[in-house]
């Protein structure tokens, strides 16, 4: 039986194919996606999660908005890497397949209750706002969730947005203490991971060469990604960070990380969103999450190509 997930994301071009490795492979059954104000604002993130089913093939998939600020924050949005709409590179057109009326928050709720076998789990690719309003509106919830498995944070790598805090715990690390702190399994794709899965030329081209419009469409996609961050680091490409949330779903074994306490955060200035991991073990607190920090980055891109070679035009 496919594996139940939500994706709680705020496409963002790793946003979009990480969404399109889980709607090319028939192990996940995509309950629906759930969007957030993140990369750009709400009015965008949810407009290109439906953008990206239409791309798919698959209007079928129910897309719902969100939270559209962090919890106590204001928003800090991410144009200068993603473009102004959030997913620059292709043209884009104006999806018509519907919003769903429900609050994202509200559908989470409703369907971990309605699926109380613990048999969904919280695909999480953007800031934690939705998850931790859904667990504060209904705490009972977090007992039914199987995992959630969550782009975020950094260790030895630091941050990208300041020198402590990767982007998405920073724009909301007031939510990402709820969640991290809700006793749910976690596991956390983190920036030292992230930053070995890059979009090298060859990759790219790789994309670009399959014929197909889903191909084009990510080809494009990746190569307006990579400018701001080969400029940024002097890497040979981008990291490609959301896709490892579903990849990992597919294919744990090319995985490989610790259990560790990971606690938030959210009063410093100079650090405010910093992911405090304890590696070595020095803090006594227990575990609360995997933090993964190993990844063969040729099998990660291997099952990338082999999944999105199954999108042909119809
Ligand atoms: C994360 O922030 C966003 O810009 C990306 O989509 C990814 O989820 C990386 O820090
Ligand atoms: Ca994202």
């Amino acid at each position: 039986m496919a594996r139940k997930i939500i994706i709680d994301t705020d496409p963002g071009q790793d946003d979009a194919v990480a969404i399109l490795l889980a709607l090319a492979s028939p192990e996940l059954d995509i309950l629906g996606i759930t969007c957030v104000a993140g990369n750009v604002p709400l009015a965008l993130t949810q407009r290109n999660a439906r953008i990206i089913c239409e791309l798919a093939g698959r209007p079928d998939v129910p897309v719902f908005a969100g939270a559209s600020r962090p919890m106590v924050r204001s928003l800090v949005t991410a144009e200068h890497v993603h473009g102004k709409t959030g997913l620059n590179g292709p043209e884009l057109w104006e999806p018509g397949m519907p919003l769903r009326k429900e609050h994202a928050v509200d559908f989470i709720v409703k369907t971990l209750r309605t699926n109380r076998d613990g048999a969904v789990t919280l695909c999480v690719l953007g800031p934690l706002t939705n998850i931790a309003l859904a667990l504060i509106k209904a705490p009972d919830i977090a007992e039914h969730i199987h995992e959630i498995v969550l782009m975020g944070g950094g260790s030895f790598e630091g941050g990208n947005v300041t020198p402590a805090a990767e982007f998405n715990i920073y724009v909301d690390p007031h939510a990402a203490k709820v969640v991290f702190s809700a006793g749910i399994p976690l596991v956390v794709m983190p920036l030292d991971l992230t930053h070995q899965t890059l979009t090298t030329r060859d990759r790219v081209a790789r994309f670009a060469g399959m014929g197909s419009k889903v191909g084009s469409f990510t080809a494009e996609m990746l190569g307006f990604f990579e400018r701001f961050d080969m400029e940024k680091y002097g890497s040979a490409g981008a990291p490609l960070h959301d896709p490892n949330v579903i990849a990992y779903l597919l294919r744990p074994e090319i995985y490989g990380g610790r259990e560790v306490n990971i606690e938030i955060e959210t009063e410093s200035m100079l650090t405010l969103g910093m992911t405090v991991v304890d590696w070595w073990r020095v803090s006594g607190r227990g575990a609360n999450a995997t933090f993964m920090r190993e990844v063969d980055d040729h099998a990660f891109f291997n099952l990338l190509f082999e999944r999105f070679e199954s999108f042909v035009d119809s």
